[in-house]
């Protein structure tokens, strides 16, 4: 089984986190390559949700870093069949959204299908208004799709139990399906251990969380009792041993 201990796991192991207390790699997809989540995702996932590309369909990248899964996420599921019509892609939105302004230039600049994809900077732990703009804007009262890959970790460690609480009700209260990704507990372990190594302070809240274990199965909870939503999916682990868990609003 891959561990995070093990691998270049750029969560964990790989990368300084001092420098990226927030998950804020600058490399990150040279480590974790859009493909490796990809390739455990069907192409036919909307449609298998019943989301009509003939419909508007609003998909909401939380935490997306430079953009590159999220564009490719896009690609994956609107533009990869050479069969996807150019007016399917006009129905078809996405919106990511990071808190590092400066991963969110790099992804406005490379983003090639601006008139599909939308990136912003934006705090998911602060004032989330602009989300709702958007939706407005759409004429939409949640996005059809919500991805949140490898942020909660981030959350958790910087904003405690309760942030991590807060972030997933958010997601289910503004979502009508969820792909969500969250680090497992080995992951924490060793960034918090790693930052003492460099010699700095602990996380804000790395001690003190109750929720440790499987979080994933914390998230799942949390989800499922509170916030209306079920596991319908989960598509298999990625190559460090993370699973794929798709919710959908009861
Ligand atoms: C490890 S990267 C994962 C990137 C992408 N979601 C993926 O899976 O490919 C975590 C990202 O979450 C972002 N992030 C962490 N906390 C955040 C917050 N409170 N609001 C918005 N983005 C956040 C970081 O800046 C970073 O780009």
């Amino acid at each position: 089984m891959a561990s995070c201990a093990m691998s270049r796991d750029p969560d964990d192991e790989a990368i300084d986190p001092g420098a990226a207390p927030y998950g804020n790699f600058i490399n990150y997809y040279t480590f974790n390559p859009p493909e490796n989540r990809l390739s455990l995702i069907p192409t036919s996932l909307l449609q298998d949700l019943g989301l009509s590309e003939q419909r508007k369909t609003l998909i909401l990248d939380v935490g997306c870093n430079s953009g590159e899964l999220s564009v490719a996420f896009y690609q994956h599921l609107v533009q990869d069949p050479a069969s996807k019509e150019e007016s399917d892609r006009r129905m078809v939105h996405l919106l990511g959204f990071d808190l590092d302004e400066a991963l969110i230039r790099r992804a406005q600049q490379t983003n090639p299908l601006h008139d599909s994809i939308t990136f912003i900077p934006l705090d998911v732990t602060g004032d989330t208004d602009r989300l709702q703009d958007y939706l407005h804007q759409h004429g939409c009262s949640r996005f059809h799709l919500s991805l949140c890959l490898a942020v909660t970790m981030w959350v958790h460690l910087n904003h405690g139990d309760s942030g991590l609480l807060l972030l997933l009700s958010r997601l289910a209260s503004i979502s009508q399906h969820l792909l969500l990704e969250a680090q497992p507990w080995k992951c924490y372990r060793s960034a918090a251990r790693r930052l003492r190594k460099l010699g700095r302070s602990d996380f804000d809240h790395f001690k003190t969380l109750e929720i440790r274990g499987d979080v994933a199965d914390h998230a799942r909870e949390h989800l499922e009792r509170r916030c209306g939503m079920e596991l319908i999916q989960s598509f298999g682990s990625t190559a460090w041993d993370r699973k794929l868990m798709l919710f959908r609003r009861r």
